[in-house]
């Protein structure tokens, strides 16, 4: 939530390295954006409401400049608007800030008793008072930081520059992403890698409570103000990796690299066979049951994961809701293993649910995209999605690598149970060898879900019915509709309907109805005719071996059968293409929807 940027050095003009982040940064909020950067002996600020466009064509990026930050918004506190946005300037000081200051009130009362006048509603704006403040007091910025850490409650990456010196760009960390990558006498602060990429690959991650003082030739960390060494890391993908390629849109892109997602994130533990899985994975037999806690996509996908999980590993499995599972009763304990499912690795519910568990002496795994995020760093497993960056800011590649990643923890658990036949192992590796072909088979019909898409997206609401697996897959594929297109979707364990949720059926309704399952298809089956014979019109999503000729659907999408182990990874393409299509027909803003954001770290 929020983005931030910041350079320093002579190789690029700071305003272009500012412009061109933030624009890689967007997907993490897009309601105003600003920049403050020194020019000869003076720092300027301009903000605009709106997307970065708006600001980029309001300032002059060729006024040259040494030393910037840059800010993407996503608002919490306070209204989007020009003077809530950052970057925010209090007596010497100007910050960017990411994150949550939970304290604020008290310190904003604080501040005025001491005669502080202040513009905005934001929190962020009391976070730069108390930064002058102390400055003020001390005349140092190190020592500054060292109090305002001890201060301050809550959540911020802060990009800082202090008007006594414009050599130099301080950068502090709680909670928040922060990187600091290098350049050839030139320094960046950014809130992820890809933001800077097209400058540089080499980049070190702050912990929670360090802080940096950067110059251009420079890098100094601490921690409790004393020096730390920390370990530089290169980042795998390329600056091409982050364009679209000529895809129209992200999420386009994103949804037809899942047959090579699915190839990179399998590889590594099936390239020798079954003993690979059983060699790299953990040893899961020692868990009495297993809790997955995530949000959004990432909880859907270990919806599909429990299922799997407790079908073939014979091992209960909940899945919790990270923001709720934080504030609950746990009945958790050294023999729970929690798995923490997260996309960025940066999610603050999915975070603080991670430290809960190991306070109850839980062991944690984490699945997750993002390579040295705090839940991957914090995490006692890692076990890393291959989807690359993820831009768009709905979903589609790194759902489709956790499901991967999930199915694989099922069938480790299986094979260390042995509670599958030799046959059976051999017959699923099989099927992971032809899966990226037939996913590719799903894409080559983009252009039939979107005659399907022409038929529904002028709806006001579309229901998605289906019963286990699908059920899940329905709640994924309702969350990217209603995500992008911004219609109202419901989705709906199939033989529930009719305790309530039917009254909603009229005539023309459009159901998207997945079968796939074949001990449960006819129970779902009667379900889809419950609502045919009150109007709906029905779209089946089914696969070959379950396809056949009836009246109880209007259209028909027919998916290759594979495992069940598999199969969600199948079905889940036409939902995508479906949703994007319809998206489009609305002209929606689809790589980036309204009031959402990638990265979500606040609560
Ligand atoms: C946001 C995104 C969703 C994502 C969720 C969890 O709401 O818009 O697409 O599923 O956060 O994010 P994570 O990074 O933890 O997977």
């Amino acid at each position: 939530m929020c983005g931030i940027v910041g350079y320093i050095g002579k190789k690029y003009n700071a305003l272009n390295v500012l412009i061109s982040g933030l624009e890689r940064l967007e997907y993490r909020g897009y309601d105003s954006a600003g920049i403050a950067y020194v020019e000869g002996k003076t720092l300027k600020i301009e903000k605009e409401k709106g997307k970065i466009s708006n600001l980029k064509s309001a300032i002059d990026v060729n006024i040259p400049s040494n030393l910037g930050i840059g800010h993407t918004r996503w608002a919490t506190h306070g209204i989007a608007s020009k003077i809530n946005s950052h970057p925010h300037k209090v007596g010497k000081i100007t910050i960017v800030h990411n994150g949550i200051i939970e304290n604020y009130e008290d310190l904003k009362n604080e501040l005025i008793n001491n005669g502080v006048k202040f513009k905005s509603e934001t929190d962020t704006e009391v976070a730069c008072a108390l930064l002058n403040k102390l400055y003020e007091d001390t005349n140092d910025m190190n020592e500054t930081l060292c109090l305002f850490q001890k201060r301050v409650k809550g959540t911020y990456a802060l990009g800082i520059i202090c008007d006594d010196d414009y050599n130099t760009l301080y950068a502090l960390k709680n909670k928040s992403p922060l990187i600091i990558a290098f350049g050839e006498n030139e320094n960046y602060i950014a809130s992820d890698v890809p933001a800077i990429l097209e400058f540089t690959n080499k980049y070190i991650t702050l912990n929670d409570g360090e802080f940096a003082k950067i110059t251009e030739n420079k890098v100094t960390c601490y921690k409790d103000n004393e020096v730390i060494n920390k370990k530089i890391n290169e980042f795998e993908g390329s600056a091409e990796s982050i364009e679209k390629n000529g895809y129209e849109h992200f999420m386009l892109k994103e949804i037809f690299e899942q047959p090579e997602v699915f190839k990179k994130t399998v590889f590594k533990y099936t390239e020798n066979g079954i003993k690979s899985l059983i060699k790299i994975m953990p040893d899961f037999k020692k868990y009495k049951s297993i809790k997955i806690v995530a949000c959004g996509s990432a909880m859907h996908a270990g919806i599909v994961g429990k299922s799997l999980i407790e079908e073939y590993g014979n091992i209960p499995v909940d899945v919790e809701i990270a923001s709720e599972f934080r504030y609950k009763k746990l009945f958790i304990d050294k023999d729970t293993l929690v798995i923490l499912v997260s996309q960025s690795g940066e999610t603050a519910d999915t975070l603080a649910a991670l430290e809960i568990a190991k306070e109850k002496g839980c062991d944690t795994l984490g699945i997750i995209n993002v390579l040295e995020s705090s839940i991957a760093r914090s995490s006692d497993i890692v076990l890393y999605t291959k989807a690359g960056s993820e831009i768009a800011v709905a979903t589609t590649k790194a759902y489709s690598a956790q499901i991967t990643l999930l199915s694989l923890i099922a069938l480790n658990i299986a094979c260390s149970k042995k509670l599958i036949s030799e046959d059976e192992i051999k017959e699923i590796l099989s099927e992971i060898k032809n899966l990226p072909i037939k996913i590719q088979s799903l894409l080559d019909k983009k252009d039939d879900y979107k005659e399907i898409a022409k038929k529904i997206y002028n709806k006001n609401n579309i229901f998605f019915i289906g019963r286990d697996i699908d059920y899940a897959l329905c709640m994924e594929g309702s969350l990217k509709l209603k995500e992008i297109s911004y219609i109202n979707s419901q989705a709906y364990a199939a033989g529930e309907l009719k305790h309530g949720t039917i009254s909603l059926i009229e005539e023309n309704t459009p159901v998207i109805a997945i079968v796939t399952n074949e001990s449960i298809s006819e129970k779902t089956i009667s379900n889809i005719k419950e609502v045919k014979s009150r109007g709906a019109d029905v779209v089946l999503v089914t696969t070959e071996s379950l396809n056949k000729e009836s009246d109880f659907y209007n259209e028909k999408i027919v998916i290759p059968n594979t495992h069940k182990l598999l199969q969600a990874l199948l079905t889940v393409i036409p939902l995508q293409l479906l949703s994007y299509e319809i998206a489009k027909l609305r002209n929606c803003n689809i790589d980036k929807p309204k009031n959402l954001a990638k990265s979500v770290t606040v609560e």
